[in-house]
């Protein structure tokens, strides 16, 4: 009886690698997004880009299948780091993904670079992150701020403009977008003469539309998103300046807001990593599985959750399933060239995008490409040391 015990627990042990092996725990995706408020839209066309990929590897990433944990973290800064925290203490997440505004990711930024926990930044473009908080567990699959800034002043001084207004958010976002545009745009020759903004999320734009008007530049660069760009752009036509001083923008202006916008963005000019016009096979084929999926068409948001959940797939399929060989994952991302929608790209010493940057002009309900405003654009990086 004795050594027929003994022997099933023989069997047991030996079964037990081949048990576990069969039952790979899944890989826990902490979702870090905005649900609610002026960034909804982004955030749920991030996820709908990330489930898509996983959904094209049949569910699973380097063979193991993924859970998600999902928090709303509303844009809010001043919630950010307790809802992160959560995510990594309380679900014990494998990798945290996310977000959208530029303040709650530097929290992340933050407290994935204490937990030495795996942060892919889908969206915010917060210079910090990629810059003096950048680490070897930080990757970015989307833009820094500094990136479609300078792209457009670069646009804007060529195009001969002497004089510009900027307008945007009081926020690391707007104020990083500006200084962006505005470095390009004085080296080209331009000045800009009044730096205007007002507090995240507001949208209350007729005082700082009155003051543009008085100004007379030849030029507005401006930085908003979501719902914000939505009533900035339709504010700007009623209040008769789009007939007088032309409005140039960081692409997110009118990325996923068109068809709120209608006629008011027709013809705006804009500078972003993606368009709706690129006419190539893989952006084709990611379209069509996009609009089949979710019934809609996708926009830059979506393809940057789409590449984020690629990026996860390139750093563990050097690892085998393996997310705590965190070097090995790196490595691997560091010398990977990502087959994205926008085009292939790769990432800088600091993990951001080296990725052209496309002139779009408004046409209709899309954002066409009419040339490339920056090829190739690297983020400098400043403060980062690894
Ligand atoms: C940001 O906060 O970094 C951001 C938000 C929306 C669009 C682009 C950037």
């Amino acid at each position: 009886m004795k050594m027929y015990r003994t022997t099933l627990v023989a069997l047991a042990a030996l079964c037990a690698p081949v048990a576990m092996a069969q039952t790979a725990p899944k890989i826990k995706v902490g979702l870090m997004l905005p649900a609610t408020g002026t960034f909804a839209a982004l955030g749920t066309a991030i996820e709908n880009g990330f489930r898509l990929y996983v959904a094209e590897q049949g569910g699973k990433i380097a063979g193991r299948e993924i859970e998600y944990v999902k928090v709303d973290d509303e844009s809010d800064p001043a919630k950010a780091a307790d809802n992160v925290n959560k995510l990594i203490k309380r679900d014990n997440v494998d990798v945290l993904v996310g977000t959208v505004h530029s303040g709650v990711a530097m929290a992340m930024a933050k407290a994935a670079k204490d937990s030495g926990t795996l942060l892919i930044v889908p969206n915010a473009g917060a210079d910090a992150v990629t810059g003096p908080m950048c680490s070897p567990n930080i990757f970015r699959s989307s833009f820094s701020n500094w990136q479609p800034g300078y792209a457009m002043g670069e646009v804007v001084a060529k195009k001969g403009h002497k004089k510009a207004v900027t307008i945007t958010w009081k926020y690391a976002a707007g104020d990083e977008s500006v200084r962006g545009f505005k470095e390009a745009f004085e080296k080209g020759g331009g000045q800009v003469v009044k730096e205007l903004s007002l507090p995240f999320p507001n949208v209350e734009f007729q005082a700082l539309l009155t003051e543009i008007a008085a100004a007379k530049p030849d030029a507005v660069y401006t930085f908003f998103a979501g719902g914000g760009a939505v009533k900035f752009v339709k504010d700007y036509a009623a209040a008769g300046l789009k007939k007088s001083i032309p409005l140039y923008g960081a692409g997110f202006l009118t990325d996923g807001t068109l068809e709120a916008q209608g006629a008011d963005a027709d013809g705006l000019l804009t500078a972003l990593h993606y368009a709706d016009s690129l006419n190539s096979p893989r952006d084709a084929a990611f379209r069509l599985a996009y609009a089949k999926a979710y019934k809609l068409q996708p926009d830059v948001y979506a393809v940057q959750g789409y590449d984020a959940a690629q990026m996860l797939g390139i750093g563990l399929a050097a690892t085998k399933g393996d997310i705590s060989k965190k070097n090995e994952i790196a490595e691997a991302l560091r010398k990977a060239k990502i087959d994205s929608p926008r085009g292939a790209f790769t990432l800088g010493k600091s993990h951001n995008p080296v990725q052209d940057m496309y002139l779009r002009e408004v046409s209709g309900k899309e954002n066409k490409m009419v040339g490339i405003a920056s090829k190739a654009l690297a983020d400098p990086g400043r403060g980062c040391k690894m």
